[in-house]
């Protein structure tokens, strides 16, 4: 099935260097593994924090890149769930292994089976390309960090949640934050947000109940007045920008939305970076990093769960929404600007490089 093409990669030579269009020899699927022809590349901030910092590369040549949709064009030993010709969505591991053949930046990678979804035909490569860094990041940062029941999830028709338990999504309009305001609704939360103005309507259709401009000067009260109106405290929070700015705002909405008179239930914060040394601790809010990262093998468990089975059904349906798609044209050797582009900041969308068939 293998086409007689080659396997042009955008190649990191070296810490912070350029990236440099290289032919590499198309990878062989291991057990498990797929093989993707690649149609569609989605650029993280991780992406330029690795070219730049070397952050997550333990050897040069790297071929950086998690985020990829495309065509399946070999399986692995053992592989049933695929076969060649599926069009897919996949989260690649090269990030965690290593491995440049599981690099997404190149025309070929090898996928793990566990963390790829078939997507139809009405969702264009670039758009299911948003997607895999987004759902594993929410995916570990509710079901994993904040320890949400993952039954809430798998049952969302019948998911009442029955505690009411309110979460804020600080950057509602990120990438990551774009999914957890879509999972956190899934699995029968009360979201509320923050975002630009441009983008609260969008928010709130992915599930946010109230969306709140965070450059407001009076955002923290904005939010417990929203939580207040809704009838539901906020104890749990995800800063998908956590930064030395946002983070001391979401802990003091935390820690003043009342959860009602003797009521013992943890207010938990979930931040996507560390803790800044530089900001006081919260004293009455337990932190918490996520490690999106575990996906690919200590939590497989929840990745088989939503790739495999989930995700491509509320694709189906509507319930999940790619994000919106910013293509920088110019294939492969564009990937460089998509980078610069993604570090200089966007907002509301997913750069995206696609690639010919
Ligand atoms: N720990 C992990 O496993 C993990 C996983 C994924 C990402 N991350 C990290 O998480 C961060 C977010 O990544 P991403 O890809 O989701 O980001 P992104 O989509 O590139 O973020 C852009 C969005 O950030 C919003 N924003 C910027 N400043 C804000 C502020 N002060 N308050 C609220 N919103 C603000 C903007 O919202 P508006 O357009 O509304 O202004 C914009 O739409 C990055 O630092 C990334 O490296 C960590």
């Amino acid at each position: 099935m293998t086409k007689s093409v080659s396997n042009l990669a955008a190649v990191l030579p070296s810490p912070g260097s350029a990236l440099d269009i290289q032919e590499r020899k198309i990878p062989s699927p291991g057990p498990g593994e797929i093989l993707i022809r690649n149609r569609a590349l989605a650029i993280n901030p991780m992406d330029w924090k690795r070219q730049l910092y070397g952050f997550a590369v333990s050897s040069y040549p790297a071929v950086l890149g998690t985020d990829l949709a495309g065509v399946v064009d070999q399986v692995g030993p053992g592989v049933t769930l695929f076969q060649p010709g599926d069009r897919v969505l996949a989260s690649a591991a090269g990030f965690l292994t290593g491995n440049s053949d599981q690099g997404a930046f190149q025309t070929y990678t090898t996928v793990m089976d566990a963390l790829a979804t078939k997507v139809l035909d009405k969702i264009t490569f670039s758009e299911a390309a948003t997607l895999p860094a987004a759902v594993s990041t929410a995916t570990i940062a509710l079901f994993d960090v904040l320890g949400l029941p993952i039954s809430d999830l798998e049952n969302t028709a019948t998911s009442t949640n029955p505690t009411k338990t309110g979460i804020l999504v600080w950057g509602g309009a990120s990438s990551t934050g774009s999914a957890v305001v879509q999972f956190a609704r899934l699995a029968g939360l009360v979201v509320f947000a923050t975002a630009s103005p441009q983008h609260h309507d969008r928010v709130r259709a992915l599930g946010a109940t109230a969306v709140v401009d965070y450059r407001s000067p009076t955002v923290v009260e904005d939010l417990l007045a929203a939580a207040r109106e809704a009838g539901t405290p906020i104890t749990l929070a995800l800063d998908a920008i956590s930064t030395e700015e946002t983070l001391p705002l979401v802990a003091r909405v935390l820690a003043e939305s009342e959860d009602g008179p003797g009521s013992d239930r943890k207010k938990i914060l979930a931040t996507l970076l560390p803790w800044p040394d530089t900001v006081a601790r919260p004293e009455s809010v337990q932190v918490l990093w996520v490690a999106g990262q575990r996906i690919w093998k200590e939590r497989i468990d929840l990745g088989r769960l939503v790739f495999n089975k989930l995700l491509g059904k509320w694709l189906e349906t509507g319930e999940v929404v790619p994000a919106k798609v910013q293509v920088v044209d110019g294939g492969l050797s564009s990937l460089q600007a998509g980078m610069d582009e993604v570090r200089k900041g966007v907002s509301g969308v997913k750069v995206v490089v696609e690639l010919d068939e």
